[in-house]
């Protein structure tokens, strides 16, 4: 019977969604027309009393993870109840795009850029029979929030620069290989994030160095381009999948280790300045899982993405993790959970179905 409602959510074959007032982690998540939700690998942008949510648009079988139709968008008052806007940004059938019908295009974040009243979408891009192997990451604008989004260009970030303070010539531990072999091209980008600071900086938060080192680089005023002035984090560290918030005056960051489309124990970090150093605070997730499926370790069976502000709460952050379905990506499920800050440290709790109205006890309850 569970398996025959999954199915007719999955086809929008169930109906309209009667109205939500909960997040139900890991289940269907219907949207307006009661479709389960296609955001995938997404993030959230409040703008004038409405949360936008763009992500991976993602079809069923094994080729559902690469883009066959392009960046969803979806809009909400409330958080739990989302309405479907359609494709922000399509892809092309043209084959000299670089968005070309089949290539991947991976977790999407759309920022606002108050200086041009322009909305920018940020987006990790392979090239179309390629594999992972073009390691770009890519920009596309629009006047509307919810698109059509235009594609702008690709970009190896800060080609021909080196991370603030870092000495060529003095730099001869093993770590900087990777960094070096791709000085002059450009460095790769895979999971990527951006992030807007109070002052309007944006900045890019990337997979670099084949996955071993992310990469923070600030972006030019207009959001659209590399300044060349970026650091390395956590050379080595083996981090994806990163998502940030800024609490208290500090910088928070949530992270996975790198097993492709499986689970794994989830990290973070802290820093006062988006520069660094960045402290290690180690696995934010705590407590069982509240139906007995993977625990914290590794984190509920699911990878961040993440970490929206809940607009009207000073201190109130969801931290948004997918849960990967590769053998039918459709079927990804999305586990929104409440977030608390304790002791110098950054942390997420799973406590099955839960509201915003339950954040203070939620969070209160966390356990070491
Ligand atoms: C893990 C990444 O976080 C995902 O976005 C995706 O690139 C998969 N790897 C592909 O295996």
């Amino acid at each position: 019977m569970r398996c025959l409602l999954t199915f007719l959510l999955l086809l929008g074959l169930a109906g309209p969604a009667v109205a939500a007032d909960r997040f139900h982690p890991g289940d269907i998540w219907p949207d307006d027309q009661g479709v389960h939700i296609n955001a995938h690998g997404g993030g959230v942008l409040f703008h004038e009393g409405t949360y936008y949510w763009f992500g991976e648009h993602k079809v069923a079988g094994r080729g559902g993870n690469s883009a066959q139709v392009g960046v969803s968008c979806y809009s909400s008052q409330d958080l739990y109840n989302w309405k479907n806007e359609g494709i922000a940004l399509k892809v092309d059938d043209d084959p000299t795009s670089e968005i070309r019908r089949g290539c991947i295009i991976e977790r999407p974040k759309v920022i606002y850029n108050e200086r041009d009243k322009r909305f920018v979408m940020w987006f990790h891009l392979e090239h179309h029979g390629k594999g992972y192997a073009t390691a770009r990451t890519a920009v596309a604008i629009s006047s509307q929030m919810t698109g059509p989004y235009q594609f702008h260009r690709s970009y190896r970030p800060n080609a021909g620069k080196w991370p603030v303070g870092f000495d060529e010539d003095e730099a001869t531990d093993d770590q900087v290989g990777l960094l070096k072999r791709d000085h002059l091209g450009g460095q790769m980008s895979r999971d990527m994030t951006v992030f807007v600071d109070d002052d309007g900086r944006a900045y890019h938060i990337g997979s670099a160095e084949e996955n071993y080192t992310l990469h923070i680089s600030l972006l030019t005023a207009d959001y659209l381009d590399f300044t060349g002035k970026f650091v390395r984090i956590f050379p080595g560290g083996h981090n994806e999948a990163p998502a940030i918030c800024k609490h208290d005056g500090k910088y928070w960051l949530i992270a996975s280790g790198c097993t492709g489309w499986d689970p794994n124990e989830a990290r973070s970090y802290v820093a006062d300045s988006m520069s660094g150093p960045w402290k290690p605070l180690g696995n934010p997730c705590r407590g069982p899982h509240p139906s007995g499926g993977m625990g914290p370790e590794r984190t509920w069976g699911g990878q961040s993405t993440f970490i929206l502000p809940v607009h009207g709460r000073p201190g109130a952050f969801i931290a948004m993790f997918d849960v990967w379905r590769p053998r039918n990506p459709i079927d990804g499920r999305y586990l929104w959970l409440p977030v608390s800050f304790e002791d110098g440290r950054i942390l997420v709790t799973h406590p099955g179905p839960w509201s915003l109205d339950d954040l203070d006890a939620v969070t209160n309850a966390v356990s070491p």
